[in-house]
Protein backbone atom coordinates (compact mmCIF):
# COMPACT_ATOMS: atom_id res chain seq x y z
CA UNK A 1 0.00 0.00 0.00
CA UNK A 2 2.48 2.41 0.66
CA UNK A 3 4.75 1.92 -2.14
CA UNK A 4 1.49 2.66 -4.03
CA UNK A 5 0.91 5.63 -1.94
CA UNK A 6 4.30 6.78 -2.68
CA UNK A 7 4.05 6.44 -6.56
CA UNK A 8 1.26 8.67 -6.93
CA UNK A 9 2.95 11.15 -4.18
CA UNK A 10 6.18 11.15 -6.76
CA UNK A 11 4.13 11.32 -9.72
CA UNK A 12 2.24 14.55 -8.85
CA UNK A 13 5.32 16.00 -6.85
CA UNK A 14 6.54 16.48 -10.61
CA UNK A 15 3.66 18.60 -11.57
CA UNK A 16 3.65 20.74 -8.62
CA UNK A 17 5.14 23.82 -7.34
CA UNK A 18 4.98 24.14 -3.46
CA UNK A 19 4.03 21.21 -1.00
CA UNK A 20 0.73 21.93 0.20
CA UNK A 21 -0.01 22.29 3.92
CA UNK A 22 -3.52 22.28 3.78
CA UNK A 23 -6.22 19.13 2.07
CA UNK A 24 -9.48 20.04 1.03
CA UNK A 25 -12.52 17.27 -0.39
CA UNK A 26 -15.41 19.43 -1.95
CA UNK A 27 -18.63 17.40 -1.58
CA UNK A 28 -21.90 17.32 -4.31
CA UNK A 29 -22.11 20.97 -5.87
CA UNK A 30 -19.73 22.24 -3.70
CA UNK A 31 -17.52 22.71 -6.03
CA UNK A 32 -17.42 26.77 -5.86
CA UNK A 33 -14.36 27.08 -3.51
CA UNK A 34 -12.49 26.08 -6.46
CA UNK A 35 -12.93 29.67 -7.64
CA UNK A 36 -11.52 31.01 -4.44
CA UNK A 37 -8.51 29.46 -4.79
CA UNK A 38 -5.25 30.53 -7.59
CA UNK A 39 -4.72 27.48 -9.00
CA UNK A 40 -1.25 26.66 -10.20
CA UNK A 41 -1.63 23.28 -11.15
CA UNK A 42 -4.90 21.04 -12.12
CA UNK A 43 -4.43 16.97 -12.40
CA UNK A 44 -7.80 14.93 -13.69
CA UNK A 45 -7.94 11.80 -11.93
CA UNK A 46 -7.36 10.07 -14.73
CA UNK A 47 -3.97 11.04 -15.72
CA UNK A 48 -2.71 10.27 -11.85
CA UNK A 49 -1.51 6.81 -11.04
CA UNK A 50 -3.25 4.55 -9.01
CA UNK A 51 -6.31 6.83 -8.71
CA UNK A 52 -9.77 5.79 -8.92
CA UNK A 53 -12.02 7.62 -11.28
CA UNK A 54 -14.84 9.78 -10.18
CA UNK A 55 -18.31 8.78 -11.96
CA UNK A 56 -20.98 10.35 -9.87
CA UNK A 57 -22.55 13.56 -11.75
CA UNK A 58 -21.98 16.73 -10.29
CA UNK A 59 -18.18 15.51 -9.45
CA UNK A 60 -15.58 16.40 -12.25
CA UNK A 61 -13.13 14.91 -10.66
CA UNK A 62 -9.55 16.85 -10.42
CA UNK A 63 -6.48 17.62 -8.11
CA UNK A 64 -6.34 21.25 -7.68
CA UNK A 65 -3.16 22.95 -6.61
CA UNK A 66 -2.85 26.60 -5.59
CA UNK A 67 -3.39 29.16 -3.12
CA UNK A 68 -6.45 29.79 -0.72
CA UNK A 69 -5.88 32.60 2.20
CA UNK A 70 -2.29 32.64 1.27
CA UNK A 71 -1.77 28.80 2.11
CA UNK A 72 -0.77 26.24 -0.29
CA UNK A 73 -3.53 23.96 -0.77
CA UNK A 74 -4.64 20.61 -2.81
CA UNK A 75 -8.29 20.41 -3.08
CA UNK A 76 -10.54 17.35 -4.55
CA UNK A 77 -13.16 18.23 -6.61
CA UNK A 78 -15.02 15.11 -6.65
CA UNK A 79 -14.90 12.91 -4.21
CA UNK A 80 -15.06 8.66 -4.50
CA UNK A 81 -18.23 7.20 -2.74
CA UNK A 82 -18.52 3.65 -1.74
CA UNK A 83 -22.19 3.58 -3.62
CA UNK A 84 -20.07 4.05 -6.80
CA UNK A 85 -18.47 0.26 -5.91
CA UNK A 86 -15.19 1.81 -4.94
CA UNK A 87 -13.23 -0.57 -2.36
CA UNK A 88 -12.60 1.37 0.95
CA UNK A 89 -9.22 1.54 0.40
CA UNK A 90 -10.13 3.39 -2.95
CA UNK A 91 -12.64 5.86 -1.22
CA UNK A 92 -9.79 6.88 1.33
CA UNK A 93 -6.66 6.39 -1.22
CA UNK A 94 -6.49 10.38 -2.06
CA UNK A 95 -6.46 11.14 1.66
CA UNK A 96 -3.56 9.01 2.08
CA UNK A 97 -2.27 10.44 -0.92
CA UNK A 98 -2.58 14.23 0.58
CA UNK A 99 -0.91 13.08 3.55
CA UNK A 100 2.31 12.29 1.88
CA UNK A 101 2.25 15.37 0.25
CA UNK A 102 2.26 17.28 3.19
CA UNK A 103 -1.00 18.48 4.43
CA UNK A 104 -1.14 18.83 7.99
CA UNK A 105 -5.18 19.43 8.07
CA UNK A 106 -7.91 18.36 6.37
CA UNK A 107 -11.19 20.06 5.93
CA UNK A 108 -14.21 18.17 4.29
CA UNK A 109 -17.82 19.11 2.94
CA UNK A 110 -20.77 17.19 2.10
CA UNK A 111 -24.60 17.66 1.37
CA UNK A 112 -26.97 15.75 4.01
CA UNK A 113 -30.30 15.45 5.07
CA UNK A 114 -31.42 17.02 8.33
CA UNK A 115 -32.89 14.59 10.59
CA UNK A 116 -32.53 17.34 13.91
CA UNK A 117 -35.91 19.19 13.76
CA UNK A 118 -34.64 22.13 14.68
CA UNK A 119 -33.03 22.11 11.09
CA UNK A 120 -33.75 24.15 7.74
CA UNK A 121 -33.15 23.34 4.09
CA UNK A 122 -29.95 25.42 3.42
CA UNK A 123 -28.13 25.52 7.03
CA UNK A 124 -25.01 24.57 7.49
CA UNK A 125 -23.78 22.20 9.99
CA UNK A 126 -20.65 22.02 11.79
CA UNK A 127 -19.58 18.09 11.99
CA UNK A 128 -19.04 17.61 15.48
CA UNK A 129 -18.78 13.87 14.84
CA UNK A 130 -19.97 10.96 13.05
CA UNK A 131 -21.54 7.49 13.45
CA UNK A 132 -20.06 5.48 10.71
CA UNK A 133 -22.55 2.85 9.22
CA UNK A 134 -20.19 1.98 6.40
CA UNK A 135 -17.65 -0.79 6.42
CA UNK A 136 -14.67 0.53 8.36
CA UNK A 137 -12.36 1.67 5.65
CA UNK A 138 -9.18 0.78 8.22
CA UNK A 139 -10.45 -3.09 8.08
CA UNK A 140 -7.66 -5.48 6.82
CA UNK A 141 -3.90 -5.73 7.19
CA UNK A 142 -2.79 -2.35 9.48
CA UNK A 143 -0.10 -0.59 7.60
CA UNK A 144 2.09 0.54 10.83
CA UNK A 145 3.49 3.20 8.81
CA UNK A 146 0.58 4.76 8.43
CA UNK A 147 -0.87 4.80 11.77
CA UNK A 148 -1.58 2.44 14.72
CA UNK A 149 -3.89 -0.85 14.38
CA UNK A 150 -6.71 0.45 17.12
CA UNK A 151 -6.78 4.32 16.13
CA UNK A 152 -8.57 6.55 18.91
CA UNK A 153 -11.86 8.45 17.77
CA UNK A 154 -12.72 10.23 20.56
CA UNK A 155 -11.93 13.69 18.70
CA UNK A 156 -12.28 12.45 14.99
CA UNK A 157 -13.36 16.24 14.38
CA UNK A 158 -11.02 19.12 15.99
CA UNK A 159 -11.98 20.61 18.83
CA UNK A 160 -9.83 23.56 18.32
CA UNK A 161 -10.92 24.14 15.09
CA UNK A 162 -14.76 23.78 15.68
CA UNK A 163 -14.57 26.44 18.47
CA UNK A 164 -12.42 28.96 15.63
CA UNK A 165 -15.30 28.32 12.52
CA UNK A 166 -17.71 28.78 14.94
CA UNK A 167 -16.35 32.21 16.19
CA UNK A 168 -15.50 33.00 12.75
CA UNK A 169 -19.71 32.60 11.76
CA UNK A 170 -20.63 34.12 14.39
CA UNK A 171 -18.14 37.05 12.98
CA UNK A 172 -19.38 36.77 9.53
CA UNK A 173 -23.17 37.00 11.06
CA UNK A 174 -23.15 33.28 9.34
CA UNK A 175 -25.50 31.07 11.45
CA UNK A 176 -24.42 27.56 12.03
CA UNK A 177 -25.66 24.32 13.86
CA UNK A 178 -23.36 22.09 15.18
CA UNK A 179 -23.74 18.25 15.31
CA UNK A 180 -23.66 14.28 14.60
CA UNK A 181 -23.39 13.26 10.80
CA UNK A 182 -24.11 9.66 10.07
CA UNK A 183 -22.78 8.47 6.95
CA UNK A 184 -24.86 5.68 5.05
CA UNK A 185 -23.58 3.49 2.02
CA UNK A 186 -26.63 4.99 -0.26
CA UNK A 187 -27.32 5.01 -2.91
CA UNK A 188 -30.71 5.54 -2.08
CA UNK A 189 -32.08 8.07 0.26
CA UNK A 190 -33.82 7.02 3.36
CA UNK A 191 -36.94 5.41 4.07
CA UNK A 192 -39.51 7.44 6.33
CA UNK A 193 -38.28 4.98 8.97
CA UNK A 194 -34.89 5.20 8.29
CA UNK A 195 -34.87 8.56 9.00
CA UNK A 196 -36.37 8.23 12.31
CA UNK A 197 -34.30 5.29 13.27
CA UNK A 198 -31.05 7.90 12.42
CA UNK A 199 -32.50 10.22 14.76
CA UNK A 200 -32.96 7.80 17.34
CA UNK A 201 -29.71 6.73 17.26
CA UNK A 202 -28.36 10.30 17.96
CA UNK A 203 -27.88 11.72 14.41
CA UNK A 204 -28.31 15.03 13.18
CA UNK A 205 -27.87 14.75 9.69
CA UNK A 206 -27.39 11.98 7.09
CA UNK A 207 -25.16 11.18 4.11
CA UNK A 208 -23.11 9.04 1.87
CA UNK A 209 -19.41 9.68 2.51
CA UNK A 210 -17.00 11.98 5.43
CA UNK A 211 -17.15 9.31 7.97
CA UNK A 212 -14.32 6.74 6.07
CA UNK A 213 -12.12 10.05 4.87
CA UNK A 214 -12.09 11.26 8.78
CA UNK A 215 -11.55 7.88 9.70
CA UNK A 216 -8.46 7.34 7.35
CA UNK A 217 -7.27 10.95 8.15
CA UNK A 218 -7.37 10.18 11.79
CA UNK A 219 -5.76 6.78 11.38
CA UNK A 220 -2.59 8.96 9.97
CA UNK A 221 -3.17 11.43 12.97
CA UNK A 222 -4.27 14.67 10.91
CA UNK A 223 -6.67 17.30 12.57
CA UNK A 224 -9.87 17.30 10.68
CA UNK A 225 -12.45 19.81 9.65
CA UNK A 226 -15.78 19.18 8.56
CA UNK A 227 -19.27 20.66 7.54
CA UNK A 228 -22.46 19.33 5.85
CA UNK A 229 -25.25 21.46 4.11
CA UNK A 230 -28.74 19.86 4.82
CA UNK A 231 -30.05 19.73 1.17
CA UNK A 232 -33.41 18.08 2.73
CA UNK A 233 -35.34 17.34 5.61
CA UNK A 234 -35.76 13.47 6.86
CA UNK A 235 -37.95 15.00 9.93
CA UNK A 236 -41.60 13.68 10.53
CA UNK A 237 -44.40 16.08 8.63
CA UNK A 238 -41.52 17.27 6.50
CA UNK A 239 -39.95 14.57 4.68
CA UNK A 240 -40.74 14.94 0.66
CA UNK A 241 -39.23 13.33 -2.67
CA UNK A 242 -35.47 14.20 -2.58
CA UNK A 243 -33.55 14.35 -6.15
CA UNK A 244 -29.91 14.20 -6.54
CA UNK A 245 -30.75 17.43 -8.91
CA UNK A 246 -32.14 19.54 -6.07
CA UNK A 247 -29.45 17.84 -3.48
CA UNK A 248 -26.73 19.55 -5.58
CA UNK A 249 -29.24 22.89 -6.43
CA UNK A 250 -29.85 23.21 -2.57
CA UNK A 251 -25.87 22.51 -2.17
CA UNK A 252 -24.90 25.32 -4.64
CA UNK A 253 -27.23 27.92 -3.53
CA UNK A 254 -26.00 27.78 0.27
CA UNK A 255 -22.10 27.20 -0.59
CA UNK A 256 -20.72 30.94 -0.71
CA UNK A 257 -21.61 30.98 2.99
CA UNK A 258 -19.44 27.39 4.01
CA UNK A 259 -16.60 29.01 1.47
CA UNK A 260 -16.57 32.32 3.62
CA UNK A 261 -16.24 30.60 6.77
CA UNK A 262 -13.59 27.43 4.91
CA UNK A 263 -11.36 30.40 3.70
CA UNK A 264 -10.94 32.60 7.01
CA UNK A 265 -10.68 29.00 8.65
CA UNK A 266 -7.53 28.26 6.82
CA UNK A 267 -6.39 31.95 7.10
CA UNK A 268 -6.40 31.61 10.49
CA UNK A 269 -4.82 28.24 11.18
N1 LIG B 1 -29.71 11.09 2.84
C1 LIG B 1 -28.52 10.62 2.50
N2 LIG B 1 -27.64 11.32 1.85
C2 LIG B 1 -27.95 12.57 1.49
C3 LIG B 1 -29.19 13.12 1.81
C4 LIG B 1 -30.12 12.34 2.52
O1 LIG B 1 -31.25 12.76 2.84
N3 LIG B 1 -29.20 14.38 1.32
C5 LIG B 1 -28.01 14.59 0.72
N4 LIG B 1 -27.25 13.50 0.81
Amino acid sequence: MLEIIKDTVSYIKTHIQAEPEIGIVLGTGLGGLVNEIDIQTSLSYEKIPNFPVSTVEGHSGKLIFGKLANKNVVAMQGRFHFYEGYEMSQVIFPIRVMKYLGIKTLFLSNASGGVNPDFEIGDLMIITDHICLVPNPLIGKNEAQLGTRFPDMSEAYDKNLISKAEQIAQNLGIKVKKGVYTATTGPTFETPSEYKYFRIIGSDTVGMSTAPEVIAARHMGLPCFAMSIITDLGVPGKIIEVTHEEVQRVATNTETKMTKIFKKLIEEI
